[in-house]
């Protein structure tokens, strides 16, 4: 299995470029179950995950031809096997997108349940609450999500008010897409706001879809009887930007991070700000830097435009050599400090207290092998690394390539001393 070593102190200065969102990206794939195509996905990351999905997808009968050097994916053709198997679901849990496009296009699906996680237990009660309320008769059988569209109905979904007691964003997504194709008005309340499903909804209009309220936590779907073929361009990864934010500024350096955009970071960039970190908008993309100490900053994660669960190791990180003290607080996930008693065995002072955690600035961390059980919480560790003295290797590197495209060379290419070590 790789690793990645790292040789901490060096102050980070340069250009790193931002790819497109895995998040956007993964149900965007998904969204290729709705037509006959061919959709055209432009400035998709190259990663383990979407590598996973495109497996599914063909799995299921699409046609995915994937054009890395373009960074293009153009999926065509209709699903032939309706069934999402364990092995896949298992391994990515976004997965359970593929359920309410096949549902709403083919009348069914079988799609198995994806269980727990490393950072929760993670339901999904939710989708399937609403693809109820929209007359979807569900069974749950072997481990596996059984639906069908209503007897009568010509095996289409009906339009449906669907209120949502708390945001989940693959909810909103599955949803959203199941009622493109349904009969009638579907009516989406308290849906997720994140910049990835304004970018869903973008793209599934220009294929057809009547869909209002983009950008907004009520989004209204006029169903339609098909959908057509469309380009659409990803939009850049606001997590990867804010990854990288944090590690121009735990190490004291500069950093242009190209394509990026403020908007779509909500609350982290005020954070950032905040601790001392400078973060300025250009017509390239943000450019973070840091000259002086870090200010310790209470955050609490929420759901969009709230502070970002996805951000909050990496933000853990920075405190733990701020001066002064962090609250952290996790309201999303309920498993997500798996990355705290790493960061504590390279000399951070972090206490967890329930939902919680107490992160007392030191004046450096030192370097250890670590490792950590998910994306987040790796990269975290990425940035500990950066910024501590001797050296560091972080094990299960499969959790980055997950999510983090060529994380060691963006990293090597604006001054860090980053490599792979292959396992
Ligand atoms: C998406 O996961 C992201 N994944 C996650 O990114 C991200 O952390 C999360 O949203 C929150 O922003 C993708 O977009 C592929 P949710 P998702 O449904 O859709 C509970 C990363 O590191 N819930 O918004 O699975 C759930 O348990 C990943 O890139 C239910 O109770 O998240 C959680 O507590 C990790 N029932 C909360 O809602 C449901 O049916 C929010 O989850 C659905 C969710």
């Amino acid at each position: 299995m790789d690793r990645i070593r790292i040789r901490g102190g060096r102050p980070l200065e340069g250009e790193i470029p931002i790819g497109g969102a895995k998040n956007a990206a993964l149900p965007l794939m998904a969204a290729g179950l709705l037509t006959d195509g061919p959709l055209v996905l432009r400035n998709l990351p190259d990663l383990a995950d979407i590598a996973t999905m495109r497996r599914l997808l063909e799995l299921l009968g699409l046609r995915a031809e994937h054009d890395r050097a373009a960074r293009t994916m153009t999926l065509s053709g209709a699903a032939t096997h309706l069934e999402a198997p364990y092995d896949l679901v298992r391994r990515m849990r976004a997965s359970v997108l593929v359920l309410g496009p096949l549902l709403a296009r083919h009348g069914r699906a079988r799609v198995s349940l994806p269980g727990g996680c490393a950072i929760g237990t993670r339901p999904v009660d939710l989708h399937l609450k609403g693809l109820e309320l929209m007359g979807a008769e569900i069974t749950l059988d072997g481990g596996y999500i059984e639906a069908r569209a209503p007897r009568g109905g010509r095996g289409r979904l009906r339009g449906a008010r669907i209120l949502f007691p708390q945001v989940s964003v693959g909810a909103t997504e599955n949803l959203l897409m199941a009622a493109t194709l349904a009969e009638g008005r579907t009516e989406l309340v308290n849906a997720a706001r994140e910049p990835e499903i304004g970018d869903l909804a973008r793209c599934l209009a220009a294929m057809g879809a009547r869909i209002e309220g983009i950008g907004t936590g009520r989004l209204v779907v006029e169903g339609v009887e098909s959908l057509a073929g469309a380009t659409h361009e990803i939009l850049p990864d606001r997590i990867e930007a804010g990854t990288y934010a944090c590690a121009a500024a735990i190490t004291g350096g500069a950093v242009l991070l190209r394509g990026a955009q403020a908007e779509h970071l909500g609350a982290v960039v005020k954070t950032l700000q905040e601790a001392g970190v400078v973060v300025e908008e250009t017509a390239e993309g943000l450019r973070v830097s840091r000259r002086n100490g870090l200010a310790g900053v209470d955050v609490m994660t929420e759901p969009f435009p709230g502070f970002a669960t996805d951000m909050q190791a990496q933000f853990m990180a920075l405190m733990a050599v701020a001066e002064g003290a962090a609250m952290v607080t996790e309201t999303i996930f309920e498993n997500r400090f798996m990355h705290v008693p790493e960061l504590n065995r390279m000399g951070a002072r972090i206490n967890v207290h329930g939902a919680s955690a107490i992160v007392r600035g030191v004046p450096r961390l030192s370097g250890a092998p670590v490792m950590a059980t998910d994306l987040r919480a790796s990269v975290s560790l990425v940035l500990a690394g950066l910024a501590a003295q001797g050296e560091t290797v972080v094990n299960r590197v499969y959790h980055l390539d997950r999510g983090y495209e060529r994380v060691e060379a963006k990293l090597a290419a604006v001054g860090a001393d980053i490599e792979r070590l292959p396992g």
